[in-house]
């Protein structure tokens, strides 16, 4: 069984990804930390108490902070995921889940501590939570089994970016957060548009899960009209491609994604903000402020047939 605590900002394909690590046999849902992004924390955290409600999810809640480390703070994506963050569905006004009393930073840090070389952290919003909890206690490094990021862009099959030519939305939300959770001492594989962008669930896809599922189909169906209307608009296409629920699946099914290691820097500031380099060589240069960097994991191919009938196996 696979301990997770989900650091998320539902967020559609955030809810479509919770729902697939809540539905999965393998993974226990620990904890679930929320991050703005998508929406406002508000927002985000509201959606993540009544998607527990809703399906009956015994994971503890922790709320994050509002704004990234370097306090420049971006609007909301409401143009992709709708005011309330779930497509605008109609959303209960009294959600009737408590919440952790400690912050999702302090969260992050209790519960690694208490649960040592057990916790899985998949992260699929801005990473300021996961900055925070290792810049608060570094020890908690050694005590993750690992941490898997849907974030950045390396450039494999042409992606290098979906909110700037050059920055993956969730690196750009916090590019000081990405570059320290990245470089800390803990093993990350990063999930990026490099194949989240191979991925991809058509409408007619959405349909049969519709039918299919029928403890999550119809909800699925209803947040994802928003978001496919969206790719239709900005993107002509007839469905979408499936980021966040590429983290949980890349903890489930690590066979059918190919993998690089090497050292990766994250563009905090200027004109390529939120972009992610990656040096695969070992040669150090004689200017070298990458040779000190650990080297981590680039996840850059899937199998996306192979991933849609995952999908689809667990949620229906
Ligand atoms: C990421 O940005 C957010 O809008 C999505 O939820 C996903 O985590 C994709 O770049
Ligand atoms: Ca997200």
């Amino acid at each position: 069984m696979k301990k997770i605590i989900f650091d998320t900002d539902p967020g559609i394909d955030d809810a479509m990804a919770l729902l697939l690590a809540h539905a999965c046999s393998d993974i226990e849902l620990v904890g679930i930390t929320t991050t703005f992004g998508n929406a406002s924390i508000e927002n985000t955290t509201r959606n993540a108490l009544y998607l527990k409600q809703k399906f009956g999810m015994s994971a503890e809640i922790a709320k994050g902070v509002n704004i990234p480390l370097d306090q420049v703070r971006t609007e909301p994506a409401t143009l992709v995921h709708g005011e309330n963050g779930l497509g605008d569905i109609k959303i209960p006004k009294i959600i009737d889940t408590q919440i952790s009393p400690l912050i999702a930073h302090d969260y992050l840090i209790e519960t690694i501590k208490n649960q040592p070389g057990e916790i899985t952290l998949v992260a699929v919003g801005r990473l300021t939570n996961l900055a925070m909890a290792i810049k608060k206690a570094p020890e908690i490094g050694k005590l993750v089994k690992e941490v898997i990021i849907m974030g950045g862009a390396f450039g494999h099959n042409g992606h290098t970016g979906n909110l700037t030519p050059f920055a993956e939305a969730n690196v750009y939300g916090d590019p000081m957060a990405a570059d320290i959770v990245i470089n800390a001492d803990w093993p990350v594989t990063l999930v990026g548009l490099d194949v989240t962008q191979q991925t991809f669930m058509s409408n007619a896809y959405l349909e049969k899960l519709r039918v299919s599922s029928a403890k999550y189909g119809q909800f699925i169906y209803d947040i994802t009209r928003f978001y496919a209307k969206f790719y239709n608009d900005d993107l002509g296409l007839d469905g979408f491609y499936v980021h966040d629920s590429s983290a949980i699946m890349y903890l489930v099914a690590p066979q059918i994604f190919t993998t690089k290691q090497g050292r990766i820097r994250v563009i905090t500031d200027g004109p390529a903000k939120g972009h992610t380099l990656f040096k695969s060589s070992d040669r150090v240069f004689s200017i070298d402020e990458w040779a000190a960097r650990p080297k981590q994991t680039i996840a850059i191919n899937v199998d996306p047939q192979v991933f849609n009938q995952r999908y689809f196996d667990v949620i229906c």
